[in-house]
């Protein structure tokens, strides 16, 4: 899909679709459209008694042109101007592209409205529309056939209109971040959608090679015979039970500038498949569990973005990427194994294993990259569902300050996380007879048990944010910005906090 900003006249008569966003309780005065198209909203659509109301989300298609200068109309509703963010316009032109069902509609004019502009942001509208429509349009249909043609949008062109001439350049980086970011997290749901025979380790650090070779990213492939030299126990532990090898992936990027800064570090989960190994799951919803690679796709899309939007911070992606399956060779519960730390794990159970992997990883990125602030992100517990539901996603360790700056961007950005404690009471869970600490805790509370069991590999906690995305990282019904499937969450709160966030504590 393509945008563009344009002047409302020099369009009007190429579109298939004029899109209007309005606010609950409004008349079309304060639109800035010509007059007669603002008669036509107001006698035929606001005011009269069952007129469209704008709830949120509500859509309402006047689909052929009332006469002439006059398009099809769509009208989207934004609810009250009081609780109205730029997240909500993003979700509002999601369910605006959703409702065109007509293939034929393929270009559109967008009309951007000040009184849509949050904190005076022209350059976030613009974003946060053209994420709207690129989110809401995403579909994974790769695998069905040509023939079962879902009714969905084709829409292949929107003009941007409203903006005054002042506000062009702005509403023009709108666009150009809208689009990257929309991309990186569309790349991160292709990733994640992709079914565990084919998303396997080998075929993540592929994909990873091949985007490092597109964006001009640095890749380097740690194979499974390098870790068992190197010594990482965790990891090959979980591996062990697949035919397919694990792999450690790392990804660079370095900023032009030769700033010798600390670089950023952003580890993912890679579980390509998680049957919970010899502990194993239940058959109901184990398909799911392809899923259990998501923070390595949205560690890829990071990176992606970042390659793409160069800030001024380098940036290292961590994926250890592993399968976990029970066989004859399979690790069981009882069996001790040694981390790339040192320390000692008990593996109590095998299901526990996302936790084994990070513990490596984390260990690895600090030994090797002394990053300034390491963020981790994984399909971690099934408790975090319980605690936050698919609301938001739990966040953990940091100091206080860094722990509100993330919840801030995610309400910003619209991927909400939510901070839970680490007391000592959850790391007192973890204590084994036999080794230095045991994989899970077998009391309440599981989401921070896990969060506690990485802080023990985790050589500065204040420098250090674990996000469990195991509630939000794919969706079981439609969104207005994903529909069933993989979400992508966390690739554009990554993105924002590493621009801002990382920019300001690392270079000040
Ligand atoms: N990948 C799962 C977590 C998960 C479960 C994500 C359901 C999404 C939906 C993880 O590896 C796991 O199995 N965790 C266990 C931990 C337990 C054994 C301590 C869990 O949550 O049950
Ligand atoms: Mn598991
Ligand atoms: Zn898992």
């Amino acid at each position: 899909m393509k945008f563009s900003v344009a002047d409302y006249r020099s369009v009007r008569d190429r579109v298939d679709l004029l899109i209007v966003p309005l606010f609950e309780g409004e008349d079309a005065s304060g639109l800035r459209l010509p007059v007669r198209i603002r008669r036509f909203l107001d006698k035929n659509v606001l005011k009269k008694a069952d007129g469209f109301q704008a709830k949120r989300f509500s859509v309402l298609t006047v689909p052929v042109s009332a006469g002439p200068g006059i398009p099809p109309l769509m009208l989207i509703g934004l609810g009250k101007p009081e609780d109205f963010s730029a997240d909500i316009l993003a979700r509002a032109c999601g369910k605006a592209v959703r409702s065109i069902s007509m293939p034929s509609m393929k270009s559109a004019a967008f009309l951007l409205r000040k009184q849509c502009v949050v904190q005076r942001n022209w350059q976030n509208l613009a974003q946060k529309v053209v994420e709207g429509f690129l989110l809401g349009q995403y579909d994974f249909r790769k695998y069905k056939e040509k023939s079962e043609n879902r009714e969905s949008s084709k829409l292949e062109e929107v003009f941007l209109v409203g903006a005054t001439q002042r506000r062009r350049s702005d509403v023009e980086s709108g666009i150009h971040r809208g689009q990257i970011l929309s991309e990186a997290v569309c790349f991160a749901r292709d990733l994640a959608n992709e079914p565990a025979n084919v998303m396997t380790p080998t075929r993540m650090a592929e994909e990873a090679q091949k985007l490092a070779t597109e964006a001009g990213l640095s890749c380097t492939v740690l194979e499974k015979a390098e870790m068992e030299k190197m010594g990482m126990g965790a990891l090959l532990s979980v591996a062990q039970g697949s035919d397919h090898p694990p792999k450690l992936v790392i990804l660079e990027f370095k900023p032009d500038k030769r700033v010798e800064s600390e670089p950023v570090a952003v580890i993912g989960k890679g579980v390509t498949f998680d049957s919970g190994g010899i502990s194993l799951k239940p058959a109901r919803n184990m398909d799911e569990m392809k899923f259990d690679m998501s923070g390595a796709a949205v560690v890829m899309g990071v990176m992606k973005a970042v390659a793409a939007l160069k800030p001024s911070v380098s940036v290292v992606g961590v994926m250890p990427l592993v399968e976990n399956l029970p066989s004859g060779k399979a690790t069981k519960p009882g069996d001790i194994v040694k981390s790339y730390s040192g320390k000692t794990i008990e593996i109590q159970n095998t299901d526990a294993e996302g936790r084994l992997i990070l513990a490596d990883a984390i260990s690895y990125v600090q030994k090797s990259y002394k990053p300034a602030f390491l963020l981790d992100l994984a399909t971690l517990t099934g408790a975090v569902v319980v605690a936050l539901g698919h609301a938001a996603a739990g966040i953990m360790g940091g100091d206080g300050r860094a722990l509100e700056e993330l919840v801030e961007i995610g309400n910003k950005v619209g991927e909400r996380v939510w901070p839970l404690p680490l007391y000592d009471e959850y790391a007192d869970q973890l204590k084994s007879n036999v080794a230095d600490l045991r994989n899970v805790g077998g009391g309440p509370a599981g989401v921070t048990v896990g969060g506690a069991f990485l802080a023990n590999f985790v050589e500065d906690r204040k420098k250090w944010i674990h996000i469990d995305i195991a509630g939000v990282a794919w969706t079981k019904e439609d969104k207005p910005l994903a529909r069933k499937g993989a979400t992508g969450f966390g690739v554009r709160l990554v993105v924002e906090w590493i621009e801002t966030v990382a920019e300001k504590r690392i270079l000040r």
